[in-house]
């Protein structure tokens, strides 16, 4: 098995969706600018979601408008995209960018109703309903599309999840034409037990293939850090076979609507950590560590300028 690990970069994306404060849309070019030259394969970049519901990335297609010109080849772009309108909106981008700026739709759904209805207003069935013509959009644009659940192993609402609806939601995402399955640990619960169930669960129901039709990973694990069990939860993935992650510099992150009276949604796994984690156990991520510190730099300045416009306001 290949000893090479993809690493995702999500701090542009869910690491500021959370962040009370407003970023500047040059600040996000900055960050995305010094994740592109990490080595990072893919950078998720914004959400082409509602901005009422996220007005922190209200700015998505300003942002991308600036990256035009300074995207390495060997880097990919995601944004999220819940419903037909986001996707409209981001090939709105790539026609003005004059060619592929963003290379993945990424849909989101999630393995508990409540969280579902929280998160898009929608039920489990009518979110994969609402991912129909997003999928047929990208495909016809010959861009990739990642399947996001969220909640794999636990709901900030309903508590414990099931393996088997993650692995039934999975197959119904690669059947509706996703290329990838991202596994989101929203709330951080997880166990190196937990996980490794609901990716035994994810990885049989899918039949046992490890790469899609594009020679990509098809399972990503999508940690997010609450308890300091992320990293042994990466170490039981990648001997399970899962070879791409998702981080966000500086260990930002969190989906407003997981976060619960009194308790804020925890960041993702950080970047660094990821990579010394992956790289530990003999792994190759090409990402540079000394890079990935700069650009983790870069995140935590924007957020503590972010909130201290917050808190003077
Ligand atoms: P809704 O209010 O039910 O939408 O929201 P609607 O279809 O009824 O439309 C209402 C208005 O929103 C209309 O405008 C639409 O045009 C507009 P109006 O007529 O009132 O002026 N609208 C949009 N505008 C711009 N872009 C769009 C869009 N769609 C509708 N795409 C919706 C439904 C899904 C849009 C909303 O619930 C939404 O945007 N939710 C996104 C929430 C979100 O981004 N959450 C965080 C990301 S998920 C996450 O963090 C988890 C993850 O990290 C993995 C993990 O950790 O588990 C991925
Ligand atoms: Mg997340």
């Amino acid at each position: 098995m290949s000893d090479r690990v993809r690493i995702t970069d999500v701090a542009p994306r869910d690491g500021l969706q959370n962040e009370p404060g407003r970023v500047p849309t040059e600040g996000k070019a900055e960050l995305v600018r010094a994740l592109a030259a990490t080595g990072a394969a893919e950078i998720e970049v914004s959400s082409f979601v509602s901005p009422k519901w996220i007005p922190q990335l209200g700015d998505a297609a300003e942002l991308f408008g600036m990256l035009a010109q300074d995207k390495p080849e060997s880097v990919q772009f995601s944004a999220l995209v819940p419903n037909a309108k986001g996707m409209e909106r981001l090939a709105e981008v790539n026609q003005n960018a004059g060619g592929k700026l963003i290379d993945k739709a990424s849909v989101f759904a999630a393995a508990s109703e409540t969280f579902s209805q929280k998160n898009t207003n929608a039920t489990i069935d009518e979110t994969l309903e609402r991912f129909e013509p997003v999928i047929e959009m990208a495909r016809s644009h010959d861009l990739a599309v990642r399947g996001y659940i969220s909640c794999v192993v636990a709901c900030p609402y309903e508590g414990p999840i099931e393996p088997e609806p993650v692995a039934t939601l999975a197959q119904r995402l690669v059947d509706l034409g996703c290329d990838e399955i991202d596994l989101g640990d929203t709330i951080g619960e997880g166990t190196p037990e937990t996980i490794a169930e609901m990716l035994l669960a994810v990885i049989e129901q899918l039949g046992g293939r490890r790469e899609n039709d594009r020679g990509e990973p098809l399972i990503t694990l999508h940690l997010h850090d609450t308890f300091g069990r992320a990293a042994d939860c990466v170490v039981e993935a990648l001997n399970l076979g899962v070879r791409s992650f998702d981080g966000s510099a500086g260990g930002l992150g969190g989906c407003p609507f997981a976060s619960t009276p009194g308790k804020r949604a925890p960041g993702n796994i950080a970047t660094p950590l990821l990579v010394r984690i992956i790289e530990n156990e003999g792994f190759k991520t090409g990402v540079n560590e000394a890079k990935m510190a700069h650009a983790s730099a870069i995140a935590e300045r924007l957020v503590a300028g972010a909130r201290a416009m917050e808190s003077a306001e």
